[in-house]
């Protein structure tokens, strides 16, 4: 018996990153997974088959820009159309902008994060949630991030849009727990994939003291946490923010 053997599970930004590893590691416990990305894309696809073949599970690929609304209700149509319960939801995709101090930083530049990063990660949500709450449970994991607690190394837009996905996590696992809903959140500390790469290199490794293993993450790291989170070996935990920081400890750190 896998960990997630009969469990529908939909994870955002599936094509790349630490999406990507959630599916597999999703796939690998034996999920059925709709797998979310933004652009139609034959390697994508031979990817995820690849993964089909691999664990023995299913994956649909579905394809929405999460910023384009009717899209994204499409997208969900698409979920909905295969009948299925979906016990699982992953808000992973996400944008993190080119640093700029705050007293730099246009507002136009904070209202696109926040387009990406909150509102349609909400909006998605809540459609989700209906299927989840008319099969009466389910488990929601957000992709937060260590920088909405430690106003860690990026600018204030991330800072503040990861930590109104803590809060509005907080407040839904509240109002959904009636409904047999956790909601709980991952807090990654730094992993490498392509949102860091234009990164400073030297900045990032000055990171490093200040973190307790002496190293950056894998995304196979954040995914092993989702999965926790995900599956009913975490029956009784909701509402929650998980840091995978490898005890990432903010005052030593030169941020
Ligand atoms: N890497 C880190 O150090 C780190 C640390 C803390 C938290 N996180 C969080 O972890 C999550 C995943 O990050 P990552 O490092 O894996 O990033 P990544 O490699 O840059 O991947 C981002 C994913 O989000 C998708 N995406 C972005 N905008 C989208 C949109 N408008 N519609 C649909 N999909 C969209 C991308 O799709 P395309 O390929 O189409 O662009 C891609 O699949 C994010 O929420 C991030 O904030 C990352």
């Amino acid at each position: 018996m896998r960990l997630l053997d009969h469990k529908n599970a939909v994870v955002t930004g599936s094509n790349r990153g630490i999406g990507r590893a959630i599916v597999e590691v999703f796939a690998k416990q034996g999920a059925t997974v709709f797998a979310c990305a933004r652009t139609k894309n034959t390697e994508f696809e031979a990817d995820m088959h690849g993964l089909e073949e691999q664990y023995g599970c299913e994956i649909i690929p579905v394809y929405f820009d999460l910023c384009d609304s009717e899209g994204l209700k499409e997208g969900v149509k698409k979920i909905r159309g295969r009948k299925l319960s979906i016990d699982i939801l992953v808000n992973n995709a996400g944008i993190l902008s080119e640093y700029k101090s705050f007293m730099m930083m246009p507002i136009g530049n904070v209202r696109k994060l926040f387009d990406v990063d909150f509102f349609a990660q909400m909006e998605f949500t809540q459609l989700i949630g209906r299927m989840m709450q008319k099969n009466k449970g389910g488990s929601i994991v957000y992709i937060s991030s260590i920088a909405s607690m430690d106003a860690f190394f990026s600018s204030y837009d991330y800072v503040a849009c990861k930590a109104a996905i803590n809060a509005a996590m907080k407040q839904q696992a509240r109002e959904l727990g009636k409904s047999k809903i956790r909601v709980n959140a991952v807090a990654p500390g730094i992993v490498r994939t392509d949102m860091i790469e234009h990164s400073d290199q030297d900045h990032l490794d000055s990171i490093l003291p200040a973190i307790m293993l002496q190293r950056f993450g894998t995304k196979e790291e954040i995914a092993n946490a989702v999965l926790f989170l995900a599956s009913d070996l975490a029956s009784y935990i909701t509402g929650q923010v998980l840091r995978v920081d490898g005890g990432t400890n903010p005052p030593r750190a030169n941020w």
